[in-house]
């Protein structure tokens, strides 16, 4: 098994103390930035990281793959928890009707918003949605993102669902091992307009494509736009029950237009994580601080819709795991860089310097699921960015300015 160097790291932030405090209630200590620092792993695990001055002697032995990374700085590997990158078709000019007076909800309503995205889907074959989908995981890799969710839920049939899930199912095994994709089955994202409510539509279409695509065990977790006017409280149930039998994992999101008590049925569910929470209220923050389930922050749809942000602060200071996520998708937030999401919102969210990587890292991988990554200690794996400049500040200082080696 070949051993892997990477010496002379102008900066490293392990975010060591972020682990042992499960990403909750940090301090800038928790970052654990080392200087002048090296790590040892193999393909499957972190043998050892430090600063290079103490590396073992062992360990600098020759035969070993050594790479020279001074000027440099390595962060654990930022994971993008969140994003509906499988679409076809075009919504600028929805964008422009927000900008001159109309609501999204609005929007959707006159037959735009999620429907009119699956239109442009539809258009699409398999092939040229995987072309698409591929092109658009290589320019979220180009900004040093390694781990990346996609969401199915444009296609809103059982046939055109089934294929949506594959699609990112073939992609997860053309990136990987360099990516990791995780395939989150969101069917229930909107109620196509020929069923007469959204319990024919779960009973016809979600539940049972949900049965198929679990036997065939390509699925990583199930998503729910729990919304007035798109899934309730009991669609919510019947998918999470059904997901339960089938040992997935469930996610929400949940409070995104309307406080509609989302975050505490996401807790209910020991859900991954609730995401959106831009009208979440005391009682649901106060669920999710003595949760394990991560409250998923998405600061580009609050930008891109101009509606007020979710209250970060107050989850924070309640204990809640915080993760950022860019929510990339066709209507709500037609963008993908969240490095330069996060550099943007964390002084507007009131959100330390730890709290923001460990919202980018830590907590978003633990949205996902993924405990043996989001620190960069012995014994995790070996899944770190890395960003050509030489320190963590200049990282998200520059706004905008890509550094993703
Ligand atoms: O996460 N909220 C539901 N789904 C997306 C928006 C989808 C769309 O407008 O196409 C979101 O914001
Ligand atoms: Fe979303």
């Amino acid at each position: 098994m070949t051993l892997k160097i990477f010496r002379h790291f102008s900066e490293i932030a392990t975010l060591q103390g972020a682990h042992h405090k499960d990403g909750r209630r940090l301090t800038f200590e928790d970052l654990g930035v080392l200087k002048d620092a090296s790590i040892v792993f193999d393909h499957e695990q972190i043998l050892w990281v430090g600063e290079d001055r103490h590396l073992p002697e062992n360990f600098a032995q020759k035969g070993m793959q050594e790479i020279d990374v001074s000027g440099k700085v390595c962060t654990p590997e930022v994971v993008d928890s969140h994003t509906h990158l499988v679409f076809g078709g075009d919504r600028s000019l929805e964008y422009s009707m927000r900008l001159n007076g109309a609501s999204y909800e609005e929007i959707a309503n006159a037959g735009g918003g999620i429907l009119n995205s699956t239109r442009g889907t539809h258009a699409l074959s398999r092939k040229e949605l995987l072309k698409l989908a591929h092109q658009r995981v290589k320019t979220i890799r180009s900004y040093g993102v390694g781990t990346i969710e996609i969401k199915s839920g444009y296609g809103l049939s059982f046939d055109k669902e089934y294929e949506i899930a594959h699609v990112i199912h073939d992609l997860k095994n053309i990136v990987r091992p360099e990516i990791q994709i995780f395939n989150t089955f969101m069917a229930a994202h909107a109620v196509p307009k020929e069923f007469a409510s959204s319990y024919d539509y779960m009973k016809d279409v979600v539940l049972p494509l949900l049965d198929k695509l679990a036997e065939e065990k390509i699925l990583d977790a199930v998503d729910i736009f729990h919304e007035q006017n798109y899934f309730t409280d009991d669609d919510v149930a019947s998918l999470f029950e059904r997901a339960k039998r089938w040992n997935l994992k469930v996610k929400i999101h949940a409070d995104e237009f309307n406080d509609n008590k989302g975050a505490m049925l996401a807790t209910k569910y020991e859900a991954l994580s609730a995401d959106h929470l831009l009208k979440t209220c005391d009682d649901g923050i106060k669920a999710l601080s003595s949760s394990n389930t991560v409250a998923t922050l998405l600061p580009g749809t609050g930008f891109f819709l101009g509606k007020p942000q979710a209250n970060a602060r107050a989850l924070l200071d309640a204990g809640a795991k915080v993760a950022m996520a860019s929510d990339f998708n066709p209507g709500s937030c037609h963008f993908d860089n969240l490095i330069f999401l996060a550099s943007l919102a964390a002084p507007q969210y009131r959100m330390t310097q730890a709290e923001m990587w460990c919202a980018i890292t830590l907590n978003a991988a633990h949205a996902l699921g993924l405990k043996n990554q989001g620190a960069l200690i012995a014994g995790l794996k070996p899944r770190f960015s890395i960003f050509n400049t030489d320190t963590l500040d200049r990282v998200t200082y520059n706004w905008g300015k890509n550094f993703a080696n």
